[in-house]
């Protein structure tokens, strides 16, 4: 692979999940911030098209093929930043899926991929982007959800593992604190994703009643999230760390009936 030189001022951002949703919002963004962005995804048609959307419109991306729960793929993913880009200066864990379903009846299998992806798959690709920045610095974010607080039925294995990945933000952040690495996670209620319109369209979700719950009215947008990522990825955010920011409208915060 041909190496690029990165511009002095500009980081190397590797997003997971990138092709879709609010990863590939926050892959445009940082790119139009300037960063070289690395897209790592299971579907690697759509994480070249996305990169290659972003260099048409004058950024720096590269699509890579990955699947999170594999340690070797997230090896080969962080690897292919640094043979293009020289290094890694930040991640962003924004892979995930969502599949409801009742508890009483929940297989196994289902439970164990869902934690796989989830909460084993960001631990293994934080870990693999960290190993390349271990001597330089830099920040993590990781997308969980306002389920790492709040509980839903016939969602057991996600809001276990987002509030896995809440902790192990808390732990990595301490622990990788003397390195000069930050590592936050950005929590968001409902976005308006496809995986949201697949949620409302299994009827597994109520837009409606959704909004009626979110004191500001509205389900998030991908740009919100990507402004608060953007926000734990700079310069701006230096003194906070092992933090997660709820980007929910208000959804923690309302009590009431
Ligand atoms: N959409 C929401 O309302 C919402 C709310 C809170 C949190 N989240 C979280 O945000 C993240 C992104 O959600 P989204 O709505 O953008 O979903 P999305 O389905 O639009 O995008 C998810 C992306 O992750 C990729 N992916 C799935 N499994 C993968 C794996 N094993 N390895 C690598 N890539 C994989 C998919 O190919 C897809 O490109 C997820 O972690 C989700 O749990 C979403």
């Amino acid at each position: 692979m041909l190496k690029l030189p990165v511009m002095p001022d500009s980081k190397v951002i590797v997003v997971s999940g990138g092709a879709s949703g609010i990863g590939s919002e926050v892959s445009s963004r940082l790119a139009t911030e300037g960063a070289y962005v690395v897209i790592a995804d299971l579907n690697a048609a759509q994480a070249e098209a996305k990169a290659a959307a972003i260099v048409e419109a004058g950024g720096q991306a590269i699509g890579v093929a990955c699947d999170i729960t594999n340690p070797e793929l997230c090896e080969a993913a962080a690897q292919a930043a640094v043979d293009k880009y020289g290094r890694i200066d930040g991640l962003v864990n924004c892979a995930g899926i969502s599949k409801p379903h009742d508890s009483i009846s929940l297989p196994p299998t289902d439970w164990a991929r869902m934690v796989d992806v989830q909460l084993n798959g960001a631990f293994y690709f934080a870990q693999a982007c960290t190993k390349r920045m271990f001597d330089t610095g830099g920040a993590i974010v990781f997308i969980t959800s306002t389920n790492a607080e709040a509980a839903f039925p016939r969602r057991a294995a996600y809001c276990c593992a987002k509030a896995g990945v809440a902790m192990l933000t808390k732990v990595l952040a301490i622990e990788w604190a003397e390195k000069g690495i930050r590592v936050n996670a950005v929590g968001p209620a409902y976005v308006a994703t496809e995986m949201t319109q697949r949620n409302i369209a299994a009827g597994n979700v109520n837009e409606g009643q959704i909004k009626a719950r979110i004191p500001l009215g509205r389900l998030a947008q991908p740009a919100d999230v990507a402004d608060a990522v953007s926000f734990l990825l700079s310069d701006k955010s230096s003194f906070i760390t092992g933090h997660s920011l709820y980007v929910d409208g208000g959804w923690l915060a309302y009590g009431y009936f």
